[in-house]
């Protein structure tokens, strides 16, 4: 396959034959949203951005507003790429996006089951996964200071 910037179908990374899951930094009032995640046991507890896995022949800022919806029931406009890609369980890889809310208030519809707006300085109020907070700590330049 030859290589293009535009790179669709990144279900399973053609790069690194990793499955990438897309996490969403959500924006607004400048605050982050943050995600209780209630499954599965070994996660049930720790907070995370909003995501989920791209499908196959899906485009990730796509797989990103579509698991918003699922999961929060909200419109959302992805923004920039938040520079890096971490490692999750084998196979899996996370990527991150910014985000901004077009319509509806985040509701945990899905995975959570409790959301909290969080400004700059209550981000290390919660216990995010590990793997969430190198992004977590990128996204919380782009909050106001006070
Ligand atoms: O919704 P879907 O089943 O596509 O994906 P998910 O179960 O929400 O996420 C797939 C995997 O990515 C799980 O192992 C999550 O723990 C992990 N994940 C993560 O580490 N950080 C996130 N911000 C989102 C998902």
């Amino acid at each position: 396959m030859t290589e293009s910037t535009t790179h669709h179908g990144t279900g399973p990374d053609h790069g690194t034959g990793a499955v990438v899951v897309v996490a969403a930094a959500l924006l607004d009032g400048g605050r982050l949203l943050a995600a209780r995640r209630s499954a599965p046991a070994d996660l049930a507890g720790r907070w995370e951005l909003p995501g989920g896995k791209v499908e196959p022949g899906e485009r990730p800022e796509d797989a990103l507003v579509r698991e918003l919806r699922e999961e929060l029931g909200v419109e959302a406009v992805p923004g920039e790429r938040i520079p890096g890609e971490w490692p999750l369980k084998p196979g899996y890889v996370l990527r991150v996006w910014t985000a901004r809310l077009r319509s509806g208030e985040p509701r945990p519809l899905e995975d959570h089951d409790e959301l909290r707006w969080l400004a700059r300085h209550e981000l290390d109020t919660v216990d995010w996964l590990d793997q969430d907070r190198p992004a977590v700590a990128e996204a919380a330049l782009r909050l106001p200071a006070a």
